[in-house]
């Protein structure tokens, strides 16, 4: 294991698990994407999806341990890496000339600090129900209902909304820089690949987003 040692210990190495620990933290996102957008398709289909998941208790906690070890690698390193880089350089740079640097590489932990908080409401809403006695009093897998009561309410649709506007700005950058950290960039397609960040990233986004917003705008019922 000497060469995880290595890995952890080298900000290179650091980069490589961020990258792949964000690979599978954007998986985990585009398949929970692909399961609450059957919303569109009706009550029956997405609480039957919900039922389904939990038909197989071992497959189920499996997938949520690798799941809370990438994201628990991820947060580690992201915070090792971001140290380490006001370590390197107390002050600041008395020209920030990073023509490349766009807002959303600039504010990478403050998008991740918001993500963090939501997950944190998130499970206390829908997997913890604690957040509101009526969606405790719900049946198991009755998501269909918990979704409308939930996103009916001003105030949750509106923070699921500013949640999403900050992970498609973190995932517009962080797509971006697993191409660049895994040495995918080529100079042919390099432009190319600045598009697709953003284009994954606000898509992903956008989609989450219509949920809530429908619900809250009445076009699902
Ligand atoms: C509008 C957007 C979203 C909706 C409607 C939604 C819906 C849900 C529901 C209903 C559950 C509970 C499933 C169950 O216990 O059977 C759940 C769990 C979860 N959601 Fe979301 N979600 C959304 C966005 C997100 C986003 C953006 C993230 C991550 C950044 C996320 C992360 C999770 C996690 C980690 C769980 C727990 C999974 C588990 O139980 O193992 N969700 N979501």
């Amino acid at each position: 294991m000497s060469w995880l040692k290595h890995a952890v210990r080298n900000p290179i190495g650091a980069k490589a698990i961020m990258a792949v620990t964000g690979i599978m933290l954007t998986g985990f996102l585009v398949a929970h994407l692909s399961g609450n957008l059957l919303i569109f398709a009706g009550p029956q289909a997405i609480n039957a999806y919900a039922e389904g998941l939990h038909k197989f208790p071992a497959v189920l906690w499996v997938a949520r341990g690798g799941l809370l070890a990438a994201f628990v690698a991820h947060l580690y390193f992201a915070a090792y890496v971001t140290l380490g880089n006001r370590a390197a350089r107390p002050q600041p740079y008395a020209f920030n000339n990073t023509v490349q640097a766009t807002w959303a590489s600039r504010h990478m932990v403050l998008t991740g600090l918001v993500m963090l908080a939501f997950i944190i409401f998130h499970l206390a809403h829908f997997t913890w129900r604690v957040t509101d006695p009526e969606i405790r009093a719900m049946g198991e897998f009755d998501i269909y209902q918990m979704a409308i009561h939930g996103f009916r309410q001003p105030a949750v649709a509106g923070s699921y909304l500013i949640a999403m506007a900050a992970i498609g700005l973190h995932l517009s950058h962080g797509i971006a820089s697993i191409f660049q950290t895994l040495g995918l960039n080529h100079p042919r397609y390099n432009r190319s690949v600045r598009f697709v960040g953003p284009l994954l990233g606000v898509g992903i986004a956008l989609l989450f987003a219509s949920i809530p917003l429908s619900i809250y705008l009445g076009l699902v019922k």
